[in-house]
């Protein structure tokens, strides 16, 4: 519903032209034709950017960007057997290197859907020991938020998907999560952890080199405790996994928390599925 979100509210901010050529990405992610009416004509009729959950549960992707195949918005455990359960898309951005605005990946995050009341019970937690913030005020708040997606990792199973939208590389994507991880505060509070996980991650990377094309995906799937890794560049291919528990936490603080999020949008999309689980 959030990643509709974003488009709805850009297609607010830019109007009609955009208005139809998002009516087009639509219907080349092969949303049903029905919904695409509905949803345009809410739009047309009184520019709301809500949408009613049966339009957007006959959506099948979202699309996060036009180079690659938009992202499922539900996985079952016989379409990904690597995934424990099913899985929901609950978050999804891009990833972009600051400066130039440059996209390099889409990112998106998926749960199970039985373990989003885990979820939201850290959440109304904090917010009971933190009674003067909202769900938005303690997601931006630096360390508040850093609590909250740091609890979250170690009670509730994820799994980040990673598709450049460049042709790129192992080295590249071995890079990428080992620099975010080392650039994250946490690596210096729990310096010999996160050395150690670090170094189990550039094991598992050792027997996966050469191309990684756009479009492909990169799946990093934590239990709570271990963090495995898969990819579907030539076939679905388990890779290995990192025991070091930091590892999962770190990740998912990196991508969620308002320290130094990887993806903005990602987390403001985190922040807006938050906002309706828990109110
Ligand atoms: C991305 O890959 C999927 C198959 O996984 C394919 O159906 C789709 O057309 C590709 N999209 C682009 C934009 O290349």
């Amino acid at each position: 519903m959030w990643g509709v979100f974003g488009r709805i509210n850009n297609v607010k901010r830019t109007g009609a032209f955009v208005r139809t050529a998002t009516a087009r990405k639509f219907s080349r992610a092969h949303i049903l034709l029905a919904s695409v009416a509905a949803i345009t004509a809410s739009l047309l009729i009184n520019g709301s950017p809500i949408l009613n959950d049966v339009s957007n549960r006959s959506l099948d992707g979202v699309e996060v960007d036009s180079a690659i195949t938009p992202f499922e918005t539900y996985f079952s455990s016989k379409q990904l057997p690597f995934l424990s359960s099913d899985h929901k898309l609950i978050a999804s951005g891009v990833r972009s290197v600051t400066f130039m605005g440059f996209k390099v990946y889409g990112v998106g995050l998926y749960i199970s859907a039985k373990d989003e009341p885990k979820l939201k019970s850290v959440i109304q937690e904090l917010l009971k020991e933190n009674p003067d913030h909202t769900v938005k005020t303690l997601l931006d708040d630096k360390k508040l938020s850093q609590d909250a997606v740091d609890k979250i990792s170690q009670v509730v199973p994820y799994a980040v998907r990673i598709t450049p939208i460049r042709n790129t590389d192992f080295q590249h994507m071995k890079d990428g999560l080992t620099k975010s991880i080392l650039a994250n505060p946490m690596a210096k509070e729990f310096r010999d952890a996160v050395a150690g996980g670090v170094e189990e991650l550039r094991t598992v990377f050792q027997n996966f080199r050469g191309s990684f094309p756009k479009n492909k995906t990169l799946w990093v799937i934590s239990d709570t405790k271990s963090t495995k890794l898969h990819n579907n560049v030539k076939d679905e291919q388990d890779m290995g996994q990192v025991g070091e528990q930091i590892i999962s936490r770190v990740l998912l603080v990196s991508y969620l928390s308002n320290l130094q999020p990887l993806s903005k949008p990602l987390r403001e999309n985190f922040v807006s599925y938050v906002t309706t689980l828990v109110d």
